[in-house]
């Protein structure tokens, strides 16, 4: 089971500040865009609240977004207009992608954010990542970031509480992640995610979803990489930092 319907509503509380306003997470990855050919097509495959999807396409870059979440996909779709830019947006799982999209039509596909994880284990993740490279045109590039699980399951499992309020539409939430540590790297996790909204007044209103996940080492990702067509043009893995970037590229 993957969610994300009842977290869409209260993602901004999940988002870093720097991460929020779209050109801020655009210029997050000016890196890589610089590797763009003039009028290049990306494709954001896990878009969330479109944050990225609509600082690319902010900076006059053609952008689809998608995602599985139907009500992530809206607020996408709600935030490109706000922003006066032209997300073209779509609900589609990665193993969907093909039946939307010809093969080599992008020169970039993004799947950033510890996404990921949520495909269902290593059969699903090579599927997914198939998809991805399919639509990818020969020596287009993949983006990916992802959660060091080296790290995270090292810590077993637990709950983390935030020991601050954060700020979002003038409401303040505690966040919290329970993380569910399976005995195996193959078998199902689970991540709980609570956003408790702390009304001044005394009411606390909370969203909260239950999460599936499918962590992987990051030497097993780089092997699903190549299996699905890709190889690894950079990767910024450090054990002992808590997320990384992969950008691989097609053969
Ligand atoms: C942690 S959020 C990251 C969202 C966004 N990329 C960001 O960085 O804020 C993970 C996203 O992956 C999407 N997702 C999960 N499983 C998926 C699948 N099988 N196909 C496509 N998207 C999926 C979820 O709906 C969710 O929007």
């Amino acid at each position: 089971m993957t969610g994300y319907d009842v977290l869409a509503e209260v993602y901004e509380w999940l988002i870093s500040d720097g991460k929020l306003p779209p050109a801020e997470f655009a210029a997050s990855f000016d890196d890589v865009l610089r590797l763009l050919p003039p009028k290049a097509r990306i494709l954001d495959c896990s878009c969330g609240t479109g944050q990225l999807a609509v600082g690319l396409a902010g900076r006059g870059i053609q952008v689809v977004a998608t995602d599985a979440s139907e009500a992530m996909v809206r607020r996408t779709a709600a935030l490109s207009e706000e922003h006066g830019t032209s997300v073209q947006t779509l609900q589609a799982t990665w193993e969907e992608l093909p039946d939307h999209f010809q093969d080599n039509t992008f020169d970039m596909v993004f799947c950033v954010g510890n996404s990921l994880h949520h495909a269902a284990g290593a059969t699903g993740r090579t599927a997914a990542l198939k998809s991805m490279s399919r639509l990818l045109r020969p020596g287009g590039r993949l983006v990916l970031t992802s959660r060091t699980w080296e790290l995270v399951r090292s810590r077993g499992s637990r709950l983390d509480i935030s020991n601050h309020l954060v700020r979002r539409n003038n409401r303040d939430a505690v966040i919290i992640y329970r993380w569910d540590i399976a005995p195996n790297w193959d078998d199902e996790h689970h991540i709980e995610i609570a956003i408790a909204q702390v009304d001044p007044t005394g009411p606390v209103l909370v969203r909260s979803e239950l999460l599936s996940c499918w962590p992987y080492q990051h030497k097993q990702l780089e092997a699903d990489l190549h299996q699905s067509g890709l190889h690894t043009s950079l990767t910024t893995f450090d054990p002992n930092a808590e997320n990384y970037l992969v950008v691989a590229t097609k053969l």
